[in-house]
């Protein structure tokens, strides 16, 4: 059965900061993921307020926005089938220490904050994200 779907994924300021975003990039190539688009830009904290609005209540929002708007992010399209589930398997746990080994932040998550990539965690939110990013 064909499930092709699209998600959003983000690599966070900590990587692209270390110039790992080609790394990462090439990671999700080889696991079978097409990059559909891609963008490398910097947000606004007000930006980053709206794309992380179902965290606003949490203790770590204001830092989580502020960390975002921080530096450049690299924000893709990423498609295979299953691609929503299989980037959230490749990413790893949110914090890089409960990661297993082989996920992007396992190896090169700093912190729970510092966690290097972002991904939609249902396809009706990567379809939201991917407007938020790509809506033309
Ligand atoms: O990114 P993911 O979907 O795995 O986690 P989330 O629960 O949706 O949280 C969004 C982001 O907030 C995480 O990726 C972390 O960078 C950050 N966060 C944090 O700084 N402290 C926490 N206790 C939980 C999340
Ligand atoms: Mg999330």
């Amino acid at each position: 059965m064909n499930n092709l779907e699209q998600t959003l994924s983000i690599i966070k300021p900590d990587a692209v900061e270390r110039n790992l975003d080609t790394e990462i990039k090439e990671i999700f190539k080889k696991k079978g993921f097409l990059i559909k688009k891609e963008k490398k830009i910097q947000i606004e904290k007000i930006e980053a307020e709206k794309f992380y609005k179902v965290h606003e209540t949490k203790p770590f929002y204001n830092d989580l926005c502020a960390y975002l708007s921080s530096g450049p992010i690299v924000a893709m399209v990423l498609e295979k089938e299953n691609a929503v589930l299989d980037n959230r398997e490749l990413m790893g746990a949110t914090d890089p220490k409960d990661a297993v080994e082989g996920t992007i932040r396992k190896k090169y998550g700093i912190s729970i904050d510092k966690n290097s990539v972002h991904g939609s965690d249902s396809l009706e939110n990567a379809k939201i994200e991917i407007d938020f990013f790509f809506k033309d």
